[in-house]
């Protein structure tokens, strides 16, 4: 995969398109002045945007924040209260109470569903009441570990209306991993699903939520929802199906009230250290943002259909399929299964059949189906596409001319979206109406954000320049704590630049003030465009008997991004075999997950180290990428001539 740097893509430009542009919410003259007036008076720029949502009690205060350790607070409009579920579905049931809220695509092609805002109205208040049956109460955490059924989105928005605080598990994660994610933050209750279909390939969800039980001991209900209809294990007492929970309870349920600072979810990600953190996301702000940035970055026009086709096991499933979307009165899309499922047309099958206008993807996706050419593509119409988004890593221009030029046809702006997990909606962006593209760049800073590029000092770095990417203030989306552990929030955000929150990603600023975002500067790795920790990925292979020790590292790969390379020590007595590499590989795939194992894994004797027995990552990372000849400076290492015999036997040839 080429990195783009310097080539000619690079240097193309595509002017928004008039068409576009005159009928946009903004043009780049109004972004520039909303931009500046956004950084010049935050407090006004905020109190005034925050009047998008309805408050039950308007807030008199917009802004409170502090980056310093001993005072480490970000607070925004807190003294309003709003319920999030409400600001979602209950104003809009006079105006659009009849429009389609979610649309629901199957794994199945044959099967899909439309739910009217009234609908969902019933749906979630139905759901809030089988939580409330259960015993869930406001500020209780519930684990969802659910498939994309649209149950999912009830789970999650009736949870928000009872001001329980949900924490969704992706469907893909094993049950040593839920377990874990059960565990820090203390759920009592879990909602899960039979079984989970994706690409005709059954998920065992309840079995999984079995089999982690076994090592989460405070969880009193699970929750089950009838989906496949297989034959699963109940406990009695314990778990209870949806359906049966459900008969006769009402379909009223009024939302709570919450304050703007009550915490809405909790959602997991990998960092450079430790274990997962949980990200923790309050109820005003976040709903500012995340329905702020749907509305201008996708150029949301009431009655159009919009689809992100991530899984609300991630953040952008929270923000781009729900929250956002919802609090908007979009029209949803929500879908179960692959891109490649039945085949490769299946995205744009999808788009015609539901009349598709704004379609949000991965780069990862986008790579899959290049590989199978223009053909599954040219077979459908895709007339009804208008914007085109990008998230979760860099776009490889290739990637990016071929979404513009085949899938768009030349007619859509893609959106190439940065942002995270922490940042709770899109940051660095283009807008449809308003930013000239350039394939690979996430382009310029939305309302309120200023990025900065800085050294590995902290001083920042003027002008085209390449830096480690930081944000100098707060924005109401920002995630408000490491669930449990706010020095950990210090740590990780605010220690490395005191005074600003460090993202973990480096950029390059070019002279038009475009971002290029290069990738994670830490040790944390970017397949298909998830999080993974190398460290998380090393504790489980050294969890296994016959590992003594493993380093981890990510290597450019076509389709992923980036693969996971691992190096493994066994312990003396277990020689080197395909049957043990295949056994550790399954090994991480059960610990972790799918999306953790490794692509490539290669058995080393020993690793480079430095004489004080610092693992040299760096040169582990030259040698996983084949670039062993910048290896750089190896005199420091304990052992020089371990990193010969690891280049004689790489993998990545
Ligand atoms: C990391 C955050 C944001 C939702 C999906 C991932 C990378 C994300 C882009 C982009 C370049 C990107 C960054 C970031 N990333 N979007 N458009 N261009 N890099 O959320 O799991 O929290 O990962 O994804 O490295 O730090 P996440």
């Amino acid at each position: 995969m080429a990195d783009g740097s310097g080539t000619q893509n690079e240097q193309a430009v595509f002017p928004v398109p008039s068409s576009i542009a005159e009928h946009a919410h903004v043009d780049n003259e109004r972004y520039l002045e909303m931009y500046k007036a956004s950084i010049a008076d935050p407090e006004a720029f905020w109190g005034e945007a925050g009047k998008r949502l309805d408050w039950s009690k308007p807030y008199t205060k917009v802004k409170d924040v502090s980056f310093d350790q001993s005072d480490l607070h970000i607070r925004w409009y807190e003294d309003g209260e709003l319920n999030v579920s409400y600001n979602c579905i209950d104003r809009h049931l006079e105006t659009r109470g009849e429009q389609a809220a979610i649309i629901w695509e199957g794994d199945d092609p044959n099967q899909s569903k439309t739910v009217t805002y009234h609908q969902l109205h019933e749906h979630v208040c139905r759901f809030a009441n089988v939580l409330k049956k259960l015993g869930v109460k406001k500020g209780d955490r519930v684990t969802i570990y659910m498939p994309m059924i649209i149950e999912a989105s009830y789970a999650m928005l009736a949870c928000a209306r009872i001001g329980a605080v949900h924490s969704i598990v992706f469907g893909g994660f094993s049950p040593e991993a839920l377990a874990g994610r059960v565990n820090d933050c203390d759920s009592e209750y879990i909602i899960t699903a039979d079984e989970g279909v994706r690409g005709g390939k059954n998920v065992p969800l309840k079995k999984n939520v079995d089999e982690a039980l076994k090592h989460a001991f405070g969880v009193k209900k699970v929750l089950v929802v009838e989906n496949t209809g297989t034959q699963v294990a109940m406990k009695g007492g314990r778990d209870v199906w949806w359906h049966e929970a459900a008969a006769g309870v009402d379909e009223f349920c009024d939302p709570e009230p919450m304050n703007a600072e009550d915490p809405l979810f909790i959602l997991y990600t990998s960092g450079s250290t430790g274990k997962p953190k949980g990200v923790l996301h309050t109820s005003g702000g976040y709903l500012v943002w995340a329905s702020m940035t749907h509305e201008y970055v996708f150029d949301y026009k009431d009655g159009e259909v919009y689809w992100c086709t991530a899984d609300v096991g991630w953040v952008t499933g929270h923000s781009y399929i729900v929250y956002g979307p919802l609090a908007n009165g979009a029209t949803t899309l929500m879908f179960e299964g692959v891109p490649s499922y039945p085949d490769a047309s299946r995205f744009w099958q999808v788009v015609d059949k539901h009349n598709v206008n704004i379609f949000y993807t991965a780069p990862t996706a986008i790579r899959a189906l290049m590989r199978e050419g223009e053909a599954p593509v040219k077979k459908t119409s895709r007339k009804s596409l208008r914007v085109l988004g990008s998230v979760g890593e860099p776009i490889n221009p290739e990637a990016w001319l071929w979404y513009y030029n085949v899938v768009g046809e030349g007619r859509c702006p893609i959106v190439d979206t940065w942002w995270q997990t922490e940042t709770g909606g899109i940051m660095i962006t283009p807008l449809p109406g308003a930013t000239d593209l350039k394939p690979g760049s996430a382009s310029k800073p939305f309302f309120g954000i200023n990025p900065i590029l800085v050294d590995a000092d902290g001083k920042e770095l003027e002008g085209a320049v390449d830096g480690n990417l930081c944000i100098t203030d707060s924005w109401p989306g920002q995630m408000r704590t490491v669930f449990g552990d706010h020095e950990r929030f210090f740590q990780t955000y605010f220690s490395t630049y005191p005074g600003r929150y460090f993202t973990g990603d480096g950029a390059r600023r070019d002279e038009d003030g475009y971002f290029w975002i290069t990738g994670r500067v830490d040790d944390v790795i970017n397949v298909s465009g998830h999080r993974m920790g190398t460290a998380e990925v090393e504790s489980a292979l050294v969890a296994h008997d016959s590992v003594s020790e493993a380093a981890v590292v990510g290597y450019p790969h076509d389709i992923k991004g980036q693969g996971i390379y691992a190096y493994v020590t066994l312990i003396s007595g277990v020689e080197p075999s395909d049957e043990i590499k295949k056994e550790l590989i399954n090994w991480v795939r059960s610990e972790i997950g799918p999306i953790a194992s490794p692509d490539l894994l290669q058995f080393a004797p020993g690793l480079p180290k430095t004489r004080s027995g610092k693992i040299m990552r760096r040169i582990l990372r030259k040698i996983a990428e084949n670039d062993y000849g910048s290896l750089g400076d190896t005199s420091t290492l304990a052992e020089p001539e371990v990193v010969d015999e690891l280049i004689e036997n790489r993998q990545n040839r």
